[in-house]
């Protein structure tokens, strides 16, 4: 068997990340947590409660886990609702323990990269109408000119806002998100104003500090027309690929967010990402369905032979991983994997799946192109949006009774891969046999 390693270039980002609502804990003050209140909105009822209860502490001794597996960075998020509980009051406390936690990353040795806005709003921003309203984006300027002016000590990267796409899909198309609309044209205003707030905040965080590098993390879903009728088959493809994928990233652009026959002109938006943020789990095939208008006439689905998470959310299909990368390095900027992962509670899939994804992005750095970094989704289970506990896509498993952390194989897999800075063939046979051949083929 050929012994080799793939390396990975010096200076190399190797982290986890995470977001607030799904990690802290007694969110209490968001409309995820009202949400959750819902009957019949979050699978067999469950509740974030004290998830992996970050903010009574336990941030520190997660921390400590990364870094002793050698992760030199964490993407985490700031929670709006904390820091900003009512329109007119801040909470010093709160952006003290933010300080806290960054300083602790700091601590330790690691980069941190901060999100502004994951998924969950204040109540009051909610009560105003969330982001259709059009003060929104003004108001969340305001909450990250506060937030980045205390955190900047400890931070120069910086996401401004989680999946757009996901967001208003979830949360204006499918419903499956608050606030629960499917109303495609409160979604287009509110794509518009997630836009127009990035921007603004785009704006506010180089005026604070010159050394920042802010961007969106985008996620990135390529749609495959299924065939054999290909050309039928590429009508629901072009259009998901175009509202899902391409509008936001191109907007940033061009100046010009386009989906169909909505566009909203935002001029100011060109050229506000200094890196692009590719989160990536997995592509799906699409056949055109006329019984499907609201799907974009399509039934989208995975191949055949294509092998499951545990709750068949993801297919394990790393070569569309490649795909992402060589299209996110056409907008010419470096590029950061802010997150990668499957849900995998027993660990049977996570090994592979890890060290075949990472070999696409090795692949993608040995054509030069500028990835600079990779997150892993997630550095310990936590609460998965309306698939509540369901789906475990942590490196270390969580017992959420107890609060215990389970070390799942694929920690000292990734440790071994974070410290060598590398894969070698020696790490994929013990951790990963069965890529064995497909990393390191005969001669
Ligand atoms: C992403 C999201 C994360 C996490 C992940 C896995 O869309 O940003 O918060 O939930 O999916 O489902």
């Amino acid at each position: 068997m050929p012994q080799a390693t793939f390396t990975f270039p010096a200076g190399f980002l190797w982290g986890a990340a995470t977001s607030s609502h799904q990690v802290e804990g007694n969110n209490r003050n968001n409309d995820w947590w009202a949400w959750e209140e819902q009957p019949g909105r979050i699978i067999h009822a469950h509740r974030s409660g004290l998830a992996c209860d970050w903010w009574g502490g336990r941030w520190r001794e997660d921390f400590d886990r990364a870094r002793e597996t050698g992760q030199n960075a964490h993407r985490l998020s700031v929670e709006w609702s904390r820091i900003q509980p009512a329109p007119d009051r801040w909470d010093e406390d709160a952006l003290e323990r933010y300080r806290a936690m960054l300083r602790g990353l700091y601590e330790r040795g690691m980069t941190p990269m901060v999100t502004l806005h994951h998924f969950a709003n204040p109540l009051w921003v909610a009560e105003r109408g969330g982001w259709e309203n059009d003060e929104t984006p003004v108001l969340f300027a305001a909450f990250v000119q506060k937030t980045v002016e205390a955190l900047q000590e400890y931070c120069t990267m910086w996401i401004t806002i989680n999946e757009p796409n996901v967001y208003t899909f979830m949360s204006y198309v499918s419903g499956l998100f608050p606030p629960g609309k499917t109303d495609l044209r409160a979604g287009m205003k509110v794509y518009a104003n997630l836009l127009k707030g990035h921007v603004l905040a785009y704006r506010i965080i180089h005026n604070l500090q010159r050394e920042a590098r802010v961007g969106v993390a985008h996620a990135s879903r390529p749609i495959i027309p299924a065939g054999p009728l290909t050309w039928l088959d590429s009508i629901p493809a072009n259009i998901t690929n175009s509202f899902f994928n391409e509008a936001f990233p191109k907007a940033l652009m061009t100046g010009k967010l386009q989906v169909l026959n909505f566009s909203a002109h935002v001029p100011e938006a060109i050229g506000t990402q200094d890196f692009f943020g590719v989160n990536y789990y997995t592509q799906e095939l699409v056949k055109f369905d006329l019984t499907r208008a609201s799907d974009a006439f399509g039934r989208r689905f995975y191949p055949k032979d294509a092998e499951l998470s545990t709750t068949g959310f993801i297919a394990h299909q790393p070569e569309g991983f490649f795909k992402v990368l060589k299209w996110a390095k056409g907008f010419g900027l470096p590029v950061i994997v802010t997150e990668n992962g499957v849900e995998d509670a027993d660990d049977h899939l996570r090994p592979r799946y890890l060290v075949e994804h990472l070999h696409q992005v090795w692949r993608a750095v040995n054509f030069n192109w500028p990835i600079k970094g990779y997150f892993h989704w997630s550095l310990v289970d936590n609460f998965e949006w309306e698939r509540g506990w369901t789906q475990r896509f942590g490196l270390w498993g969580l017992d959420v009774d107890t609060q215990q952390r389970i070390r799942r194989p694929s920690v000292d897999l990734y440790a071994a891969i974070c410290k060598q800075n590398g894969i070698s063939s020696e790490m994929v046979e013990k951790y990963a046999p069965g890529s064995l051949l497909k990393l390191f083929p005969p001669a």
